[in-house]
Parts: C-alpha cells; structure tokens; sequence
C-alpha cells in the first residue's frame, strides 16, 4: 500500500541522463555555518550511488538549509557540498544558483555531482510556484525524491517539479515509507507506542491514530498533567491544556493508555533547589511536574520488555535541563539494547537525542524526517510522495 502507484529507481530508465535529485540537506548548523551532523547527507548517499550504477550521467543535488529570510551566507550550501566529495569519491561542483544557470552548470564531464545553492533563497520555492518548478525541471531529464524530511510540505522542488519530468522516489524515501507503512498496516504484535512531548493539543491525531494500533500507550511529557488534572489531582503548577480536559477524562478510561504512576518534580525548570520524585497524587501547588518518575520508569521498561515493535515520539520530560531528561534517556539506553525490538524513532526531537546518546545505529529505524514522520504517522498523506503517484498526480 505504501509504496503503490509510486516509481522506484527499479522503474525509470536513467542511462546517460541529467537526474534532479531532491534531497533534504537541512542539517543542523554551527555558529560558523559547520555542519553539526552530517546524518542526513549520508542517509542519500545509497540513492546517488544507485542513479550512477543505473548508467547517470550527471546528479544534480538540490536542498533546501534553514529557513532563510534574505539569503544570508550561512544558509548557502557549500559547507554540505564540502562533505560530498568524500562520501560519495566523485567530483563535485558547488554552483551560486539554483535556476537561470545558463553557463554556470558544469557539463557532465567537468562534474558528475553539481550541488545547486539553497532552493529556499526564492520564496517561490515555499510558494508551490510553477514557473520556478519549470525552471528547475529544465535543468534534469528526470526527477528524483530523496527528500523524505520534507515531503509533507507542498514546495516547488517536491511537488510542482512533478508536472515536468519524469520521476520517482529514492530508495531514503522508499525505506521510510515501507517502515511507516509496517507500522500503520501490519505493526508486529505485540505493538507498544512511547509518546512525549509538552502540548496535548499538538498529539491528539497522533494518540487517536496510535490507540487503534497499539497495544500499548505509554505517555510522558507535560501533556501528562492534562490526564491528571482531568482525574482531579492537584498537578501544581504543572502544564496544563484547558481546552482538552474533557478529551482527556474520556481518554483516561481507555485501558491502553498508561501513565505514569510518579513524577519528578521542581520548584523550577532552569534553575530548581528542590527536585523530588513522588507519586502523581503529591505534587504541592508551588511545583512543576518535569519528568516521569524512577518507579513508572521500571513499569513502563515492563511493559516494553515483551513488545516486538515500539514507535517512539518525543522526550518524556523536560529535556532542555538534564536534570529532567533521565526517563527519557533511560528508556531509550534500554531499547537500544534490545535487537529483538524493531524499534521506530521518529521525530524531530527524539532522533536529535538519540544522536546524542550516540544510540543511532541502535535502532531498527530513526527517521530522517520529524514533521514527515509526524503527517506519516497520523495518516495524513505526505504531498511530496503523493505527487508522484501515477493515479494522483500533482
Ligand atoms: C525538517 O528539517 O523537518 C525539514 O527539512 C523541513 O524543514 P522545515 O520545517 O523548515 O520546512
């Protein structure tokens, strides 16, 4: 189902043609413009690799980096461009533009990689726009996505680009969507879902989405204090959405759902004299709830321990202060040690700290996408990939 009505590399003919590969080299930057991590740009290295053994003449790589509001320099692409060469041993050329090149494009002799400057330097890219689409289609003689992270918004390069050229999904793209498509059409059972994050409002389509899968739900993050004030505890000064008591009373009787049985709590997020573990029933009114508590961190290590599958979404405290990250990092530290658990991270957050405890390679699949991953995961199709699809094209 994931990957019906979509071309993969198996399908196009690519010998001797330019290919306009889409990628999403939006890495996390330095203060001086150094690519902080370079996990993105090595996830589409097996895509460019393919397009050549498939007979490419050129691959011509286009991205964009950050949000820029006036091209600043620190958003231009040659710092990732740097790091291709070495990735990929072929010649690489980085060019200042990404349309109107006229004779800036290297022939395909002078470079067999061309890397286009930052397609989110023209507003037209974010606007969907056809003309700019057309300009860059004319630059290829067929079209590939590789840009998973980024296939939920509806740009120039993932989606307009499609009416030009021929064009398929990358083999980033195609991994992605089968390990989702697992997930939501035939997870392995027993299925367990670990969800965090601060606002309930903003996981709602997500709980819903996953209580029709799961097993089980275990929740951490602030959004928790929702479900408790909704039992009618004292939470504190504990975050609290107002607007979805009612949806959390209802969701409290669902069996499903665990939450934890204790919390660890502060008299500040930044700067806390007292922090204290105590049961959800305790929490004084002058505290903050900021993290799942050490007895519902072995309660939910209980229910994980016989999972086949996991999916996790987002930190289960107040990650910005380490102090409240310890849940978090423990129950991924015990995941990671568990190659009899397909385990899913997706997510912006979650994949940021799982680098961070050097876990990557860990997993059964961290998502290179998080907003991607998020649409994917609720069931809201991606337009990137949509586009694509012969029976619904852009
Ligand atoms: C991401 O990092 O999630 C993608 O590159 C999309 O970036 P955006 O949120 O700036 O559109």
């Amino acid at each position: 189902m994931a990957l019906d009505g979509l071309n993969t590399l198996e399908d196009l003919d690519f010998r001797d043609k330019k290919v306009f590969l889409r990628v999403d080299y939006n890495v996390p930057l330095g203060k001086n413009g150094e690519v902080l991590d370079d996990y993105r740009i090595k996830q589409s290295i097996p895509t460019i690799r393919k397009l050549f053994a498939k007979g490419a003449k050129q691959v011509i790589l286009a991205s964009h980096l950050g949000r820029p509001k006036n091209k600043e320099d620190v958003f231009r692409m040659d710092r990732v461009a740097e790091k291709l060469p070495r990735l990929t041993g072929r010649s690489v050329e980085k060019v200042d533009d990404c349309i109107d090149l006229e004779d800036l494009m290297p022939s395909p002799s002078e470079a067999g990689i061309v890397v286009l400057e930052n397609l989110r330097f023209y507003v037209e890219e974010e606007l969907n726009d056809e003309g700019f689409a057309k300009k860059l289609a004319g630059l290829a003689d067929v079209y590939v996505n590789d840009a998973f992270a980024v296939c939920h918004r509806k740009h120039a390069s993932v989606h307009a680009i499609t009416r030009f050229l021929p064009g398929c999904i990358g083999l980033l793209v195609e991994k992605e969507l089968k390990v989702f498509g697992e997930v939501l059409e035939s997870p392995e059972k027993p299925f367990v879902a670990v969800l965090g994050g601060a606002k309930l409002e903003t996981k709602i389509p997500l709980i819903r989405v996953l209580l029709d899968k799961v097993d089980k739900l275990l929740l951490g993050g602030a959004m928790i204090f929702t479900f408790y004030k909704a039992k009618g505890f004292g939470i504190g000064k504990s975050l609290v959405d107002k607007n979805f008591l009612e949806m959390a009373k209802l969701m409290n009787h669902n069996e499903k759902i665990v939450l934890p049985s204790d919390v660890v709590i502060a008299d500040d997020k930044d700067n806390p004299s007292h922090v204290l573990n105590v049961t959800v029933d305790k929490i004084p009114s002058y505290m903050y709830g900021l993290d799942v508590g050490k007895e519902s961190v072995e309660k939910f290590k209980m229910e994980l321990q016989g999972a086949k599958m996991v999916v996790w979404n987002g930190p289960l405290g107040y990650y910005e202060n380490e102090k409240f990250a310890e849940a978090t990092n423990e129950l991924l530290r015990f995941l990671g040690d568990r190659a009899g658990i397909k385990t899913i991270i997706g997510g912006g957050d979650s994949v940021a700290i799982v680098e961070k405890l050097g876990l990557r390679d860990d997993f059964f699949h961290v998502s290179t996408g998080g907003g991607a991953s998020m649409a994917l995961l609720e069931g809201r199709g991606l337009p990137g990939v949509e586009a694509l699809r012969a029976d619904n094209p852009a």
